[in-house]
């Protein structure tokens, strides 16, 4: 799929074909709304139409809000006022959106710039117009859309050639990742995900190895070879590696990647079950980032690790009661074969704590239904032992326009991690189903224990509905997270 064209313009040039021009409406000082200065002011006899237009109708000067003056036979043929509330890029992010949604049946929209808009917030518009113009191809029942090119009309076309370069290889990185989840699972099996994987970053310079099921079995991948075991498609772990001359960090992203998640024979109920082909988005997301990182360039060494397993109840899916060897040795009592991310987490962060040494080591993986509970869908969940490290990351989400929120891995849980026949067990019960499962993984962490994060994204990792920058269905969360805080690093 083709991204939207967003393009920067000096005051006069580049003309939009349709003649939408979109004018910046702000709160002003008493209770009424002004104009935000722009390089490209419309002209007095259209501006005076508008300011009585704006009283009219009430415009608020929210961020995002929408107000349509059409103004047949002339030009510009629609101006279009919309809100920029406080014009940082939060609020920017929520006017691109807002720019792509109101204006699906143009081909082109001029936007004047607010003159004080700086590059980080020039950066959310061009964000927000991005994302919220994705759609998923294969699901092509609804019409592509008209809007083609977004021109930015700005002082200085220069100062943002940077950040509108930044925004366009996140975009490209949200959109995939966005991508691999909407894909039903009936197309995306193991095997496939792990292709696409490797094609998308194998593009722009990340190397790549796919472990299959024997090399995974005489590697001792005890973990995915026993989730992955029930399903007639088996399971892969990829391994991407980005390694520019001259990075000295050395970063480790892995990503929850079960191409559907049924329950196996701790079998979910079928409400909502469609929805869990999705439990991949983690894994997306880990890739998604590699993919920026290697698009923007960035000067630190990313290797990312998505273990590839479809859970599936049959007669070769491994079961409660078992016991599993993972990577390393460590080994797990299985209690519920749902309880499956953790199983397959656990191996590829043995593996990265044994053989990659990490600086920092971070796991994204829809994990948990208690996540949704806890913080519902538009917040994820962290965990960190690292105060500097959950801090760093939960800033970077924030200023990303995601939202994590940093959860408690309570001392006192941990013994619910006990078992009989195993060094841990798979699903300790007793409530805080989300912190539990921190606990779990945080064992498998072990030296890399205290340079270690996870994020439980279960609910942000999906929209039920059209949202400022998000679309419906799967959003790619932790893409946009994950590149500022790499950014930050280098
Ligand atoms: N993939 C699910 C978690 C999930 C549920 C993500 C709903 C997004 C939406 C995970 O594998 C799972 O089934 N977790 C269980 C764990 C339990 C059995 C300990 C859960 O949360 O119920
Ligand atoms: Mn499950
Ligand atoms: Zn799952």
């Amino acid at each position: 799929m083709s991204l939207l064209d967003v393009r920067l313009a000096a005051p006069g040039a580049g003309r939009a074909p349709t003649g939408v021009v979109v004018q910046p409406v702000r709160p002003g000082d008493e209770d009424g709304t002004e104009f935000a200065p722009v390089a490209e002011p419309v002209s007095d006899a259209l501006a005076a139409t508008a300011a009585t237009y704006l009283g009219e109708v009430k415009h608020a000067g929210k961020a995002g809000e929408v107000r349509v003056l059409p103004r047949p036979g002339q030009r510009p043929s629609v101006l279009q006022l919309i809100g920029v509330g406080d014009g940082d890029a939060a609020a920017l992010r929520k006017v691109g959106a807002a720019v792509v949604r109101s204006n699906s049946d143009a081909t082109g929209v001029r936007v004047l710039v607010p003159t004080d808009a700086d590059e980080d917030a020039v950066g959310g518009l061009i964000e927000g117009a991005l994302l919220a113009s994705y759609r998923f191809t294969l699901a092509s029942k609804s019409e592509p859309p008209s809007l083609r090119r977004v021109t930015l009309v700005v002082e200085d076309p220069d100062r943002y050639a940077a950040v509108l370069a930044r925004s366009v290889a996140v975009a490209k990185a949200t959109h995939f990742a966005r991508d691999m989840a909407n894909t039903p699972s009936l197309t995306k099996d193991p095997a496939w995900l792990a292709a696409q994987a490797v094609k998308a970053t194998g593009k722009h310079g990340v190397k790549a190895v796919v472990r299959e099921p024997d090399r995974l079995a005489e590697e001792g991948w005890g973990g995915i070879l026993a989730v992955g075991g029930g399903s007639a498609r088996g399971p892969r772990l990829v391994e991407l590696k980005w390694a520019p001359r001259g990075a000295k960090k050395h970063v480790v992203l892995v990503g929850k990647g079960i191409t559907f998640d049924t329950g196996g024979i701790s079998i979910k109920p079928f409400q909502g079950m469609h929805l869990m082909k999705k439990d991949m988005g983690g894994g997306a997301a880990v890739i998604g980032a590699i993919l920026a990182t290697a698009l923007l360039q960035l000067p630190v060494n990313v290797t990312v690790l998505v273990p590839m397993a479809e859970n599936m109840p049959s007669g070769s899916a491994y079961r409660p009661g078992d016991v599993v060897r993972h990577y390393g040795g460590r080994t797990s009592e299985i209690r519920n074969t749902d309880a499956e991310g953790r199983v397959v987490l656990a191996d590829a962060l043995a593996y990265a704590e044994k053989k990659l040494a990490p600086d920092v080591l971070i796991d994204l993986a829809t994990l948990t239904g208690a996540q949704t509970i806890a913080l519902g869908k538009r917040t994820a969940a962290l965990y960190a032992d690292d105060d500097a490290l959950a801090k760093a990351l939960t800033d970077a989400a924030e200023a990303a326009g995601e939202r994590a929120w940093r959860m408690p891995l309570t001392e006192d849980y941990v013994e619910k991690l006990d078992s009989d026949i195993a060094d841990v067990n798979n699903a300790p019960g007793g409530g805080a189903g989300s912190v539990t499962a921190a606990l779990y993984l945080r064992e498998f962490a072990g030296s890399a224990r205290d340079r270690w994060a996870h994020i439980d994204m279960s609910g942000p990792s999906w929209s039920d509905s059209a949202n400022d920058e998000l679309t419906k269905g799967a959003t790619g969360w932790g893409v946009r997270t994950l590149v500022r805080w790499l950014e930050t690093l280098a």
